[in-house]
């Protein structure tokens, strides 16, 4: 099974118009690895402005409220992203699940939103450092995985990111092996899950990925890409990203 690979970005709580001027660099290299898929999370302020800016590249949010309207004071809606121009969006990342107390069930609403709304979600599962050295790694994101897999999940309209939370933002890595075996998890937990769709779907490894390490990285077992928090800020850092993946197919 030959997997397109996916390099996403997200930029965080970081970016303003001035600097949709990278995604023009981001979105020749994307056009030039053509057998690379590259999509972009961004704050909700810069999706319409970036997709007017780069309608060749595929521009998603960070996060969405389950519900399609009401009385949630600063969320934001799958027809709200989507009417931005929004393809997709990232749900339950560690941040969000950190910062803002999102469970699994959360998660799942949230990605079940994106299919009601016809849009494609990445959604990210990851142990914490201590989690990892009680050698829990393994049940913990296949349980959040589990917990958090939405109802008609498929590969045309879902990825999972594996992020482990201690290797978010801090130029920690997991080894090689680590991350093919954790993939190596996620893929046999999708198989029971959805049948033989999970050999279609993507896996992307998240958490300090460069342009030095990606072509490692992305060459690991049931590794079909990479989703990037820091190293996505600029078309310098990010665009020998891109390259890595197309070197490998
Ligand atoms: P870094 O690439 O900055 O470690 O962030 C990873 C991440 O959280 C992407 O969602």
């Amino acid at each position: 099974m030959t997997r397109r690979k996916l390099i996403a970005g997200n930029w965080k709580m970081n970016g303003d118009l001035a600097a949709l001027a990278e995604l023009e660099g981001i979105a020749r290299a994307a056009d030039s690895a053509g057998n690379v898929e590259v999509a972009m999370a961004l704050p909700a302020t810069l999706i319409a402005p970036a997709v007017a800016a780069t309608p060749g590249l595929a521009i998603g949010a960070q996060d969405v409220h389950p519900a399609p309207r009401g009385a949630h004071t600063g969320c934001i809606s799958v027809a709200m992203i989507a009417e931005a121009g929004a393809r997709f969006s990232i749900v339950g990342h560690s941040e969000r699940r950190a910062d803002n107390y999102e469970t699994d069930a959360d998660v799942k609403a949230k990605a079940t939103a994106l299919l009601a709304g016809g849009l494609s979600a990445i959604l990210c599962v990851g142990e914490t450092l201590e989690q990892r050295e009680a050698g829990k790694a393994e049940a913990v994101v296949t349980g959040q995985l589990t917990a958090s897999l939405p109802k008609g999940a498929a590969a045309d309209w879902l990825s999972i990111a594996y992020e482990p939370v201690w290797a978010v933002g801090t130029g920690r890595t997991p080894t090689v092996a680590d991350i093919a075996a954790m993939h190596g998890a996620i893929r046999a937990t999708l198989r029971t899950a959805i049948g033989a769709d999970a050999d279609a779907m993507r896996l992307l490894y998240g958490g300090s990925v460069t342009g030095d390490n990606a072509a490692a990285l992305l060459a690991a077992g049931d590794v079909d890409g990479a989703l990037v928090g820091g190293a996505s800020l600029t078309a310098a850092k990010f665009v020998p990203i891109i390259e890595a993946a197309a070197g490998l197919d």
